[in-house]
């Protein structure tokens, strides 16, 4: 088979990684891709967005699969645009895609549907906005404020107090800091507990759930410092033990699922829970359309099954025919990030260690770019440190023992990933 991966970042190498054991895999291509997809198979030299250029090049080549990485081309209709001219992707609709590309959607069909999740209300009016956050007490409680479309996930504020809220709500209705994406806001109730994603393949009527995994959004220690893409993830998450997975499973992700094909966006591709564990149960914070970044780097080495058959069989309908095995154990993946992350990274600093030996371990390129015989950053999340083993500890033993033989001017990573998991702190 010939399959074409469309993305270039850490989730694409370590999706590319893992389609490369399939013995069904024929070529595999990646566009743009990176220099770890590049020892992988084929680059192809355009950019997740190219739209028109990517549906034309993947018809010339006869493309047997595409895969979707990133929400950006999935909310512009790329797979609408593949599926129009006969080719087989795993990725959904521009429509299923809404689920996470207009947080206003999400929160009125999760509505419609009964999930579980914080109350809120829906803004287009700046003092209509104003006007509901007066009757908050951020003493007793709090809200967080949201973007409504896409905003590269910076497009989310939980202000401490009334002044914050304000600040944050003028900054995306009326400066535009987000554009358009901010155009509607989502004020919603505060939740607290411990955040768990649960990712699930999906032919569109078919569930199959992975391991719960969890992703660490501060950039330091200790949970401290600005949120970013996420600076590291673990898989499985003793928090999600599997009774509590296939419960949200049930609860959650398959209604989900059914009340999309329900509204006419049958879902084909990677549904992810962004999940808070309450004491009221599992509430659903976000849905994103797609592989997680870096829970994916964490996911596909306890994959036992056959990636491609999964990923064939969701863009064929049949999912329910195939079996979604993963291995016992546990792993752990480490972000090293470039001086200046998230703000402002540094690049082109020369990266040494990539070569060294590995065992239960594989280094993902994310932010990276070859300039002759070097690889450099190119990038904020510059690689993406996955490390497996029986038990998490050895998981994080081998990802970090890596992780401290690379080397670039100003890297930057958390020392401390997996850590709330190991003590068992809820
Ligand atoms: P989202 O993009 O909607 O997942 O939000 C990004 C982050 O904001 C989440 O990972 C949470 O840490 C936080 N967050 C979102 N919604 C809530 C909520 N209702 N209560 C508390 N924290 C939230
Ligand atoms: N890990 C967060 C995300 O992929 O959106």
């Amino acid at each position: 088979m010939k399959v074409l991966i469309v993305g270039g970042g850490g989730r694409e190498h370590a999706l590319a990684w893992k389609l490369a054991q399939s013995p069904r895999l024929g070529r595999l291509y990646t566009a743009p891709g990176n220099p770890g997809t590049a020892s992988l198979g084929v680059t192809v030299p355009l950019a997740a967005d190219a739209g028109p250029a990517l549906v034309d090049w993947s018809v010339t080549n006869a493309i047997d699969l595409v895969v979707i990485g990133p929400e950006a081309p999935l909310a512009a209709g790329l797979a609408d645009a593949l599926r129009g001219r006969g080719l087989r992707v795993f990725g959904p609709s521009r429509a299923a895609a809404e689920i996470e590309a207009s947080k206003a959607f999400a929160k009125a069909f999760m509505r419609r549907h009964n999930l579980p999740t914080a109350r809120h209300a829906t803004f287009t009016d700046y003092y209509a906005a104003v006007g509901h956050l007066l009757a908050v007490d951020f003493e007793r409680s709090g809200v967080v404020i949201k973007a409504s479309g896409l905003a590269a996930g910076k497009g989310v504020v939980v202000p401490e107090c009334a002044d914050d809220a304000d600040a944050a709500l003028r900054d995306i209705m009326v400066t535009g800091a987000h554009g358009a994406a901010g155009q509607t806001v989502v004020i919603e109730e505060r939740l607290s507990g411990e955040e768990v994603s649960l990712l699930a393949f999906s032919d569109g009527t078919t569930v199959k759930a992975m391991l719960p995994a969890q992703d660490h959004k501060r950039l330091g220690d200790n949970d401290q410092g600005p949120n970013t893409g996420g600076m590291g993830a673990i898989a499985p998450t003793p928090l999600c033990p599997p009774a509590l997975t296939e419960q949200i499973t049930v609860t959650i992700l398959q209604p989900a699922i059914d009340g999309l094909r329900a509204e006419g966006r049958p879902f084909v591709g990677v549904l992810y829970a962004g999940l808070m564990l309450t004491p009221a149960g599992p509430q659903v914070l976000e849905f994103n359309c797609r592989f997680g970044d870096p829970e994916t780097e964490a996911l596909m080495p306890l994959l036992e099954s056959d990636l491609l058959d999964i990923l064939a069989a969701c863009a064929d309908g049949r999912l329910a025919e195939v079996d979604v095995r993963w291995r016992a154990g546990a792993a752990a993946c480490v972000i090293l990030a470039a001086a200046g992350y998230p703000a402002a990274p540094e690049t082109g600093r020369a990266i040494r260690g990539l070569n060294q030996p590995l065992d239960q371990a594989v280094i993902y390129h994310a932010g990276t770019r070859q300039v002759g015989d070097e690889v450099v950053t190119a990038g904020g999340r510059v690689l993406a440190v996955t490390g497996w083993g029986a038990n998490l500890k050895d998981a994080l033993g081998q990802a970090y023992q890596v992780a401290s033989g690379i080397h670039f001017d100003g890297v930057q990573y958390r020392h401390d990933i997996g850590q709330r998991a190991l003590r068992g702190i809820s």
